[in-house]
């Protein structure tokens, strides 16, 4: 079956979408993205990811090319098309098309992209039973990560620099302290503590940590928000990654070294299975 995708208006195989070779998405990575999950056909926090969106584009005085309802519309119809069980969906958002400037242009048309991956089997992912390898490398993307930007190639330069070291993923490190995974939040357990770097500039407020954090509350566990180190996170009993394609994903070693038993730990089972549990009877 062959992708559609959404491009400007249009539902159109992937094959027939185009953006200008003037876009600042692709001069400027002047643009924005969100990435939804889906699981059994719906839409999960969809209302998270939306306020995320366009706390984004206020960020960057950009404008959304379409409302919030139509957003929905959007994304449930190309679950529809595409006939998505479980999958992802990413919407991108950018200035639009001008003659080459620093300067925002004036008059520009943003453009909006959404497509989906499908991905059956997403939340029963075999790597939740086993854990990730992570290595830590130094934090070196721009000041406002806060921001979620198209402009992704530190991430990406991460990730390889973990499958060179053959690690699945990277926790970056910045003064001293753990920011975040290269496309996900980072987190410890201690105990019944689980500590999570506060939120800043110097991270994405992730929508499945905020979801997250607020079920380990209300299971009685103690949430710190504070920067801690990698000497600390090696000696942690438990570690996990959130994101909304991962949800809550064990982390068994880094940068060599065993954390805890080397296992996935129990509270992070626990909150991966309320986490799901939760989503799937909100999700739209
Ligand atoms: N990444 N931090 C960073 C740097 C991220 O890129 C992401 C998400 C997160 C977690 O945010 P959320 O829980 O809202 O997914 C944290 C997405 C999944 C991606 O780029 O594919």
């Amino acid at each position: 079956m062959t992708r559609t995708v959404y491009v400007n208006g249009d539902y159109l195989p992937e094959d027939q979408a185009k953006v200008s070779i003037f876009d600042r998405g692709f001069l400027f990575a002047d643009g924005v993205y969100e990435v939804t999950s889906v699981l059994g056909g719906k839409l999960i926090d969809f209302a998270g990811h939306v306020r995320r969106l366009h706390r984004s584009l206020d960020e960057l005085q950009m404008a959304s090319p379409v409302t919030e309802d139509e957003l929905l519309a959007i994304h449930r119809e190309l679950v529809r098309l595409n006939d998505i069980d479980e999958g992802l969906i990413y919407l991108q958002i950018t200035r639009g098309a001008a003659d080459r400037d620093f300067v925002y242009p004036k008059d520009a048309t943003p453009t909006i992209v959404l497509f989906t991956q499908s991905k059956p089997g997403l939340a029963d992912a075999p790597m939740a039973k086993v854990g990730l390898k992570v290595l830590s490398i130094e934090d070196q993307r721009w000041g406002r990560r806060d921001i979620k930007t198209v402009q992704l190639l530190y991430p990406s330069m991460g990730k390889m620099m973990a499958k060179a070291a053959g690690c699945d993923d990277a926790w970056m490190v910045e003064d001293g302290h753990v920011t975040e995974g290269t496309s996900n939040n980072a987190y410890i357990v201690k105990g019944n503590t689980i500590v999570t770097r506060h939120l800043g500039h110097e991270i994405l407020s992730g929508i499945t940590r905020t979801a997250v954090l607020r079920f380990a509350r209300e299971a009685q566990m103690v949430v710190e928000e504070r920067p801690f180190s990698i000497d600390e996170a090696k000696a942690a009993d438990e570690a996990f990654i959130t994101s909304a394609s991962a949800f809550v994903m064990p982390v068994v070693e880094l940068d060599g070294q065993a954390i805890g038993t080397g296992k996935p730990g129990s509270m992070t089972a626990r909150l991966r299975e309320i986490y799901l549990d939760e989503m799937r009877k909100a999700a739209v």
